[in-house]
């Protein structure tokens, strides 16, 4: 669905991004306690600090191709497709730091589709030695906010999707407390950890952001 924007504005509607060029500006945002911006090549430390601490959390619910690669290589990974992703304007990938501290986890909007739908996917993952704290909540909604927002900073999507395992009970309840609605299921949707899994899917749109308190 990537393409001319239906809407006929310049820049495929992507908003945030300069007339005429694809692509998504830099994205930083602060909440009480992080600043979420994207990885830079000096972050490799920290994160390969937070993937050693987060593997017992994070397992259970990550490919497992990634469960054996080095920490580098994750790393690049993770360095190209936020890059990449900036570059065709399909995904926003922001490492989240506590202020002046540590990388206390990666929120991101995925598979950016423009034209008609302004859709997202959500993902989110908090390290291990942090989980517990409200970070994840707290990511999720800057996540939302950046979304929903308007340019600059943000970028004025209609829906957020996330899909997540049944047995994810700390992520149903970030998608509980910050909103999402149930959508439905997706029976073997994604293989995760070496299975095909079945996922239950849920959405919030901008008419529905911000939650009221
Ligand atoms: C899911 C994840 C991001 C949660 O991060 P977090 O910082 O601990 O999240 P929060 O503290 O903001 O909120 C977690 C909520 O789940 C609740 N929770 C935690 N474990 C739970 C359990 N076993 N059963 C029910 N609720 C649980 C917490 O009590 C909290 O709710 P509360 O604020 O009402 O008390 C983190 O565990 C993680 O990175 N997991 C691995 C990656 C992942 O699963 N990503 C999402 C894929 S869809």
């Amino acid at each position: 669905m990537a393409g001319p924007d239906p809407a006929g504005r310049p820049g495929g509607g992507r908003v945030g991004a300069p007339q005429g060029v694809g692509g998504i500006e830099p994205i930083v945002r602060s909440t009480e306690r992080m600043v979420l911006r994207g990885l830079v090549e000096s972050d490799l430390d920290e994160y390969a600090r937070v993937l050693r601490v987060s593997r017992e959390t994070w397992t259970p619910w990550t490919p497992a191709a990634d469960q054996n690669a080095s920490p580098t290589d994750l790393f690049r990974r993770e360095l190209e497709r936020a890059r990449a992703g900036a570059r065709a304007g399909t995904h926003v990938r922001l490492g989240a730091f506590e202020h002046g501290g540590p990388l206390v986890g990666v929120f991101a909007l995925n598979e950016i589709v423009r034209g008609v739908f302004q859709s997202a996917h959500a993902s989110w993952q908090v390290s291990g030695d942090r989980v517990g704290r409200g970070f994840g909540t707290e990511g999720v909604r800057a996540l939302l906010d950046i979304a929903f927002d308007g340019a600059p900073g943000g970028l004025s999507l209609h829906r957020v999707q996330a899909n997540i395992m049944p047995s994810n009970a700390p992520s149903l309840r970030i998608a509980d407390k910050v909103g999402f609605r149930r959508e439905g299921e997706a029976l073997r949707y994604l293989r995760i950890a070496g299975r095909w899994q079945d996922h239950l899917m849920f959405a919030i749109t901008s008419e529905e952001w911000p939650v009221p308190a």
